[in-house]
Order: C-alpha cells, then sequence, then structure tokens
C-alpha cells in the first residue's frame, strides 16, 4: 500500500544538523537556532532550573489540563507580549497553549482554514523560516505565496517591495509577519516601517499572523522587541499572535507557545476561543503542562522574572559580542566585501551574504552554515567566531 509513496522531503534544518552533529572534530555547528554559553555548550538557563526544583517541592498532580491549556499561562504569556501596555483589552483576546512556535503557526492555519478557508491566498516573507510553507501547505492552503522582504545588495528589508507584494494581495489574505529577530535574515523593519506596513494591511483588509519566536531576544528588552505588535494593537486591528519560548527561555524541547488572537469585541473572542478548543481537541486533546507551569512560574513570581530578564539580556548580549568579534576579524582580514551587515542584523541568526557554493564550501571545512548562508551566531564562541572569520575569507577570496 505505502511502497509508492513519494520520497519524504528531508527538512533543511534538522538534517544538516544531524549531518553537523556526526562530523568529526573540530568543527563549527551553526546550523540550528539553539543558544550555545561561552564554551559552545547547550545552556538551560539558571531560573528555569531555580523554578523547576520549587515546583517539584509543590508535588504537583499529572492530571489533564484544559483543552486550551494552563489559563495561567496563556494569561501570562499574553501579558508579557505587551509588556508595558496599560489598559491591555485582555477579554478581546483569545489565547490557547500551544506546542510552541510550530504548534502556535499550525493552530493558526487551521483557524484561518475554517474561517476564511484554504483558498484564502498566504503569504511569507522571501525568505521566511524553513518550516512555515510547509506548516501552510499541510494544513490544506492552496495558494502559498511570497512576498518580497529582503534586498541583498542592502542586506536590510526591502520595504518598498514588500509594501508594492502587499497592496497587490487579494483582501483577506493572510500575511506572515516575523515579530523581531527575522528568521533567516535578521533584518526587521523600523518602527516607522511597520506604520506603513500596518497601512498596507489596513487598505488591503488583510489577516496578521505575527510569528513570536525571540521576544527579548533581540535586544533583550521585551518591550523593543514587541513594538509591531504593539502598534497593531493601538491601531485597533484583529490579528493572530503565535508565541514561543523556546529561544527567550531556553525551553527548546518542552515545546511550549501560545496562540493569541486579538478580537474587535469581547463576543468575537469568546467565539474564537470556543472555535480553537474545537480545533485542538480532535488533534492532541489538550497539552503538556510541564513547560507551562515554568513558564508561568517565572512570569508571574517577581523576583523569577527579574533574574530571567537579566539572564535573557545576557544571552542578547553575548550574541551581539559574537558579531561584533566575527565582524572585526573579517574586516581585520580584509575580506573582500563589506560585513557591516553582520553587526546590523539582529537576533539569533546572521545571514552572513554568501553564495551557495562558498556555503558549501564552509561546510566542506566543517563549518556548518546552512546552504542559504544563514548561521546561527548564537552558537558561535569567541574562538570560533575567529575561526569562523578565517574560513569565510578562504572561501570569499576563492
Ligand atoms: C531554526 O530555524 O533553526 C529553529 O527555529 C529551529 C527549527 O525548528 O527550525
Amino acid at each position: 500500500r505505502w511502497s509508492n509513496l513519494p520520497p519524504p522531503t528531508p527538512d533543511v534544518v534538522f538534517t544538516l544538523n544531524s549531518k553537523a552533529k556526526a562530523a568529526a572534530d573540530p568543527k563549527i555547528n551553526l546550523v540550528i537556532g539553539a543558544y550555545r554559553d561561552d564554551d559552545g555548550k547547550p545552556m538551560p538557563l539558571k531560573v528555569i532550573r531555580k523554578a523547576e526544583r520549587i515546583l517539584l517541592e509543590k508535588n504537583l498532580n499529572y492530571e489533564y489540563l484544559p483543552i486550551e491549556g494552563d489559563p495561567e499561562f496563556c494569561d501570562a504569556s499574553v501579558k508579557m507580549l505587551y509588556s508595558g501596555v496599560k489598559d491591555l483589552p485582555r477579554q478581546r483576546i483569545a489565547a490557547v497553549q500551544s506546542l510552541s512556535g510550530t504548534g502556535a503557526c499550525r493552530l493558526a492555519a487551521e483557524f484561518v482554514a475554517r474561517t476564511t478557508g484554504v483558498n484564502t491566498e498566504v503569504y511569507l516573507p522571501d525568505p521566511t523560516w524553513a518550516n512555515h510553507k510547509a506548516i501552510f501547505q499541510f494544513s490544506g492552503f492552496h495558494h502559498v505565496k511570497n512576498y518580497r522582504y529582503f534586498d541583498s545588495n542592502t542586506k536590510g528589508v526591502d520595504i518598498k517591495g514588500m509594501l508594492e507584494d502587499l497592496a497587490r494581495a487579494p483582501e483577506n489574505s493572510l500575511v506572515v509577519l516575523h515579530l523581531c529577530a527575522h528568521n533567516p535574515t535578521g533584518a526587521d523593519p523600523t518602527p516607522e516601517e511597520w506604520n506603513l506596513i500596518a497601512d498596507v494591511c489596513q487598505k488591503r483588509k488583510l489577516q496578521i499572523l505575527f510569528d513570536s519566536a525571540y521576544q527579548g531576544y533581540a535586544s533583550g528588552d521585551l518591550q523593543k522587541d514587541s513594538i509591531a505588535a504593539r502598534i497593531f494593537l493601538a491601531r485597533g486591528f484583529e490579528y493572530l499572535v503565535a508565541q514561543s519560548f523556546a529561544k527567550n527561555m531556553g525551553l527548546y524541547n518542552d515545546r511550549i507557545g501560545c496562540l493569541s488572537v486579538t478580537c474587535a469585541t469581547t463576543v468575537a473572542s469568546e467565539k474564537v476561543f470556543g472555535l480553537l478548543q474545537n480545533i485542538i481537541r480532535p488533534m492532541y486533546s489538550n497539552p503538556p503542562a510541564h513547560g507551562a507551569r515554568l513558564v508561568k512560574f517565572v512570569l508571574m513570581d517577581e523576583t523569577l522574572r527579574a533574574e530571567w530578564e537579566v539572564e535573557l539580556k545576557g544571552m542578547a548580549d553575548r550574541i551581539i559580542r559574537m558579531r561584533k568579534i566575527l565582524r572585526d576579524e573579517l574586516v581585520q582580514l580584509q575580506t573582500p566585501g563589506n560585513w557591516d551587515h553582520i553587526t546590523r542584523q539582529i537576533g539569533m541568526f546572521s545571514y552572513l551574504g554568501l553564495s551557495k557554493a562558498q556555503s558549501q564550501a564552509l561546510q566542506d571545512r566543517r563549518m556548518f552554515v546552512m546552504l542559504t548562508g544563514r548561521a546561527s551566531i548564537a552558537g558561535l564562541t569567541a574562538n570560533t567566531a575567529k575561526l569562523l572569520a578565517k574560513g569565510i575569507d578562504e572561501v570569499v577570496r576563492n
């Protein structure tokens, strides 16, 4: 029955990560977006370890969560998203727990499939996170398209191209926007540009899904990183937000996230909430509790929250330092080209501006960046940043 199935499509990120993990030392693995410490080791946050110890003492049980997940977690998650917002219209925001950001995007896709239908045109940035396209295709959408996003000359946002493409999208199309620290390019719109994007979304009556995988991780400041959501909230939009706590709390394998839907009225938000419950129940019934307990505990406890924000800033600052070391070393080596974009870009990744052949040549030297030239800067150390610069220098000169 299944022998004639077409060959599976290997996932670009996980497949290359496995290859890099299996490669002999010495090597530099900058494939997957996961934070490493100064010694290149995975780094569970101290505050999470502390929260875990306290939770263990509480002797909690393993009973089912509600279909929508832990309500206190959802509330804390939404309030974190809008840190600093006074008079948050919480009753107009329907929120459910999700299996990290991927699960939140998938729930969002299922929600749109059931509201405006699978013929809704979906617009993703070009380029975007490798999984976005499959999420929408596997949710049944027939028209998954791209809008222009990255200008390879300036290595910044192609705002003109983006606005033109969005202005041409049919009414009700779904536009996926990265809230901050765009993956893979590390290039974000300015606040002024976010307002222009909001203008066109309003004019064209587009639906919006923000993918928020890096709040606090880009600048170390939760408020600064969520400016786009605050702009859309203040302008009265109805929109969806997929939040992940994989990176900013280092909870990669706990699969903890939140989907929130900001509605025009409380009546609408109650209906949306019910529909999301109806989508969740036949898919996975209800979500796991552990990650939600940790996140809500850290967000709601004043001391833990303060400790977390310090650790978060520490991670963001280390990435910024690694960017600087890499860029300065390239300048020092007089590597042909301009490398300022490495320090201009923000968040976990740098889109180094290397060709496919150059990226392959780095891989051949066991310096694993993706073939698009994406490198997880969070995976560098002071030492490997210098080695990478040497590698880039060689492949650029060849
Ligand atoms: C990445 O882009 O490397 C991360 O977001 C991990 C993933 O799921 O792809």
